[in-house]
Order: C-alpha cells, then structure tokens, then sequence
C-alpha cells in the first residue's frame, strides 16, 4: 500500500526510530514530525505534552498515513492509550518495544532506564517491565540534561562528555546489566553512554525492536509496500530547518533531505455544498 508511515516526536530523537525503519522497510515512504519549537516535552506537564502531540497527530492524519510511529518516549506515555482508541490506523510507541529489548539483552533480570523527568515519573517502563517479567527489577533516572544537549547539536567532544558523566553517575551504584535509552534522543550518544557505563552493560535503544513491530504489524494488515516506486521521505520541523537538516543529513546519513518547517496548522477544512465543494 502506497500511503506513507508517520513518524512523530518532540524533535529530532525520533530520526533514530526513522534510520531503523528506513533500513529495515526501505520501500517505505515516510512523514516526519519534530516539534523542535516546543521541545522538551520531558519537564513539561501531560496536559501540555498530550495537546502538543494531538496537534502532530492531527496533521499527519490529514496526509492519509496508514500507520502512526510515536517516536518519543514522552508522548508514548502520555497519549499512546488515547491515540489506539481513537484513530481508525495501527499506532505504535517506543516503550513496549524497548521494554521487551532490555528483557531479550538481561542475563540478571536487574534493568536501568534513563529517560525524560515525563517518562520516568509516569513509570510507564516500570509498568510495561513489570506487565511482561514479575521478577523484573527496576531502576529508574531522569536525565534532563541530555535532550537539550543533543537538541543543540552540541552532542560530541569533551563538554558533552562531562554533561553525560555527570547526568548517569547516580545509575553506577546499582548492578544493572542491561541499560534502557527510554528517550529516543538518547541512541544519538549511545557512544558516550556506553563509555561511562562500561562495556559489560547492554545498552538498549529501541527503535530496532520498535522497527520491526511496525514490520510486523504492516505484514499482518496487508498494508506493505511492495511495488518498485522509490520512497520519497518528507521532514517538517516546527522550527528551524537549517539546524533540523544539518542534524537529520548527519544522523541517516543521506545528503538533499526534504526538510519544511511548519507551524502544524491546518490546511482550511471544506464541507459540501449543492454547488460541489467550498472552503471556509
Ligand atoms: N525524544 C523524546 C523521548 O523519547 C523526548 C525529548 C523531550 O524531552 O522532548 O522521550
């Protein structure tokens, strides 16, 4: 099926979700949303966090997606439930996938998340670990300084690297071996992340296993691409495009990519009218 998948998030941490499913989906096309304007979503309240991500959802459903990817942690915890019961196409988030990574990666049933103040405090990985392993322990830290690091495009060299210790230090006294990125912002300094931890733990991003859901999912429903048209992805930003591009070019590697800003209104709805259609 020729209709393209939706891709949302705060900004640009959902373009790790998007290089897993353009590598694993390459027939694929898809539509991109970072509401780069208004991120952070992670200290934000889940009122505000739910209107701003109902807005990118609304948006992308008037451009006909046949599925709905909520790349961000943050939001999947807010609005994932509400989106499922609402909207007529599959939705999947990031947190069940990841949680089911770190379940596959754990040797000692010990996992750490690190994530958003939003996603930690709504303890939705603490319940989505907890909903598929009853022995599952988990420890859970916010790290609020890392999106605006990544955000900034200021994610490499030794000042990140100080920020990155620093943010992770309190997750070393514990005996976890498997490590949840439960921001997908995160997988962009999985390097560094690494680094501070140690080799010995697995670090978890979940776009992979979010990736190959949507695989899945998209074979089940008959709702595959198969024909021989190539995808021609598309990238709005809600904020600058220069900064969006320069980060989206270096992160999937692919130069010329088709990046819009928008402020996520609509396009003027129509109704019917005995002439034919007009707008108001
Ligand atoms: N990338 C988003 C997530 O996975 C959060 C970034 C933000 O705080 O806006 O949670």
């Amino acid at each position: 099926m020729q209709r393209p998948i939706g891709v949302i998030d705060s900004g640009v941490g959902g373009l790790t979700v998007v290089s897993e499913l353009m590598r694993q989906l390459p027939k694929e096309e898809i539509i991109y949303i970072g509401d780069t304007k208004r991120c952070p979503y992670g200290p934000r309240p889940a009122f505000e966090v739910a209107e701003y991500t109902w807005e990118m959802i609304d948006y992308l459903m008037s451009r006909d997606i046949k599925l709905l990817v909520i790349a961000c942690n943050t939001a999947s915890a807010v609005v994932l439930d509400d989106a499922r019961q609402a909207l007529d196409i599959p939705v999947i988030g990031v947190i069940h996938p990841g949680a089911v990574a770190a379940l596959k990666a754990t040797e000692n049933l010990e996992v750490g998340v690190i994530g958003t103040e939003g996603t930690i405090s709504s303890g939705a990985y603490y319940e989505e670990l907890k909903s598929i392993h009853n022995d599952v322990k988990v420890v859970s830290l916010a790290c609020p300084t890392l999106v605006p690091l990544v955000e900034s495009n200021r994610y490499t060299g030794e000042e990140a690297k100080a920020v990155i210790r620093e943010a992770l230090e309190p997750m070393l006294d514990y005996p976890v071996d498997s490590l949840i990125l439960g921001c997908t912002h995160y997988p962009m300094i999985e390097r560094e992340i690494q680094d501070v931890v140690g080799e010995d733990i697995h670090v978890i991003c979940s776009g992979d296993e979010t990736a190959r859901a949507v695989s899945t999912l998209l074979y089940h429903e008959q709702l595959l691409y198969t024909g021989e048209r190539r995808p021609r992805h598309l990238f709005y930003t809600t904020g600058a495009k220069a900064m969006f591009q320069s980060i989206a070019e270096s992160w999937l590697k692919e130069s010329g990519l088709d990046v819009r800003e928008t402020d996520l209104k609509l396009p003027k709805a129509t109704r019917k009218v005995k002439s034919g259609m007009e707008e108001f």
